[in-house]
């Protein structure tokens, strides 16, 4: 039996918190897209710790973690993760385990992903400038390098052939920097990959499952920024929606029971790209100053706004999200009023729906106006510690989307999460 956390947004949504919140209740925690331009932020004790590669269920001692095969993987990023995590005295060679399949990342994807960018000009997308674009380049293009090809004694011609080959790309672009120490890092990084768990991840997952064991696949980046039915272009490259388990792990759908879709109370957005929502002004500032909105990865400020219900019942509807985590709430307690985006007036028709592009239209949000709580939320344990104005707006949320809010997360702490039945 599987499970999925996924992002119902664009990204950060607090999927961290909430994977290392339900993984004791899981054998195996599998990432199964994306790569490190993900940072999910958790908190041991009251130590603040951002993975980028490793599954959040690392600090879970009893649980398995896995980096399934449609995860892209750079192994300096990895070697770096894993050192921070071990010094919690968390022993990887017995819980991390690596899909042969996955994709890596290499110096020269990183290169090119920035020479990318720059060529953009004003219709940058924003990467993370991780390589991720060109990995899963490489991929589709079958020109990839995989982790379990590290084992095979032909790796290093392999790699000098893809690299030449990315060479030429580079020249096109004009791309002069001097990677040789991202190359020395690398191969170095990649003798400590090799001392790992490198395994057949899908025989690996699926006799996890056969033997009865309970896994929870944890999504990166969020719905709207998935490659099909997310913002495109100005998304990631791989898809973020719960189909995605069943090609990132090897997984069959019916495999599958609760999609468990995590969205902020308000809504935020990392890099360029259509935001409906987007609050240009004092509103988005606090959003922004309470609810300390700066990039994991990169530190970037993040763009906020209000909760946008077209976009949230969109992405309900194409990963048939069973429970709703509403997290940050507490960031709302010091907002007087609230606004709910209900519909979009699209060149001046209205429409509840997304449309397949967002930046050749004129896009209004419509806004529903709720009274705010204006009291501190943080100390709530249950519901009935919840104030009565947050529950008029959750249950707004709830019945637009016909989906429930089952938790709500009210800090960032581990244990800062209220369960309504
Ligand atoms: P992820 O990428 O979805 O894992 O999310 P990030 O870690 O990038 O961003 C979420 C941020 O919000 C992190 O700094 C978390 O510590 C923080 N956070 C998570 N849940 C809550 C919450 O309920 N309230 C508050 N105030 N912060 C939260
Ligand atoms: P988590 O897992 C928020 C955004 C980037 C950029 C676009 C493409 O922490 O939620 P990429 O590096 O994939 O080529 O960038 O996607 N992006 C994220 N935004 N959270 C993330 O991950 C993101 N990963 C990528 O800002 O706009
Ligand atoms: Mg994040």
């Amino acid at each position: 039996m599987v499970d999925v956390i996924l992002g119902l947004q664009w990204g950060d949504e607090g999927k961290g918190k909430i994977v290392d919140y339900f993984a004791k209740d899981y054998d195996v925690i599998a990432r199964f897209q994306g790569g490190p331009n993900a940072g999910h932020t958790l908190y041991v004790g009251d130590k603040k710790i951002v993975l980028h590669q490793i599954p959040s269920g690392v600090f879970h001692p009893n649980t398995t973690n896995l980096i399934g095969n449609g995860v892209v993987l750079d192994p300096v990023t990895l070697k770096r993760e894993c050192e921070t995590v071990a010094s919690f005295g968390i022993d990887l060679k017995k819980n991390l385990y690596i899909s042969e399949r996955t994709h890596l990342i290499l110096p020269t994807h990183r290169a090119l992903d920035a020479a990318a960018e720059s060529s953009k000009g004003n219709q940058k997308i924003g990467s993370t400038l991780k390589g991720i674009g060109p990995t899963y380049m490489d991929k589709t293009g079958r020109n990839g390098l995989r982790v379990g090809d590290l084992l095979d004694k032909n790796f290093t011609t392999s790699y000098i052939k893809l690299r030449l080959k990315h060479q030429r790309l580079l020249d096109n672009f004009s791309f002069t920097e001097d990677i040789s120490s991202w190359e020395e890092q690398f191969f170095e990084a990649v003798e400590f990959l090799k001392e790992l768990n490198i395994v057949n991840g899908e025989y690996f997952i699926n006799n996890k499952i056969q033997a009865g064991k309970k896994v929870l696949a944890e999504g990166a980046q969020g719905s709207m920024l998935d490659i099909d039915f997310g913002t495109f272009p100005f998304v990631t490259s791989s898809n973020t929606i719960s189909a995605g388990v069943c090609n990132g792990l090897g997984i069959a759908p019916q495999k599958i029971k609760e999609v468990i879709g995590v969205t902020k109370a308000y809504c935020t957005r990392v890099g360029g790209g259509p935001f409906p929502t987007e609050l240009e002004n004092e509103t988005g500032e606090e959003l922004r100053k309470i609810g300390n909105e700066f990039g994991a990865t990169t530190g970037r400020p993040r763009r906020c706004g209000w909760i946008d219900l077209v976009a949230l019942k969109f992405a309900c509807m194409i990963n048939g999200v069973t429970k709703i985590v509403m997290t940050k709430a507490d960031v709302l307690d010091a907002f007087k009023d609230l606004e709910v985006c209900t519909s979009y007036m699209i060149n001046g028709k209205e429409s509840g729906e997304v449309p397949f592009q967002m930046t050749r239209v004129n896009i209004k949000p419509v806004y529903k106006k709720f009274n705010g709580w204006n009291t501190s939320t943080n100390a709530a344990k249950s519901e009935n510690d919840l104030p009565e104005s947050m529950k008029v707006y959750v249950d707004f949320i709830n019945k637009y989307l016909g989906t429930k809010v089952h938790y709500i997360s009210n800090g960032p702490g581990r244990e800062q999460i209220v369960s309504i039945p």
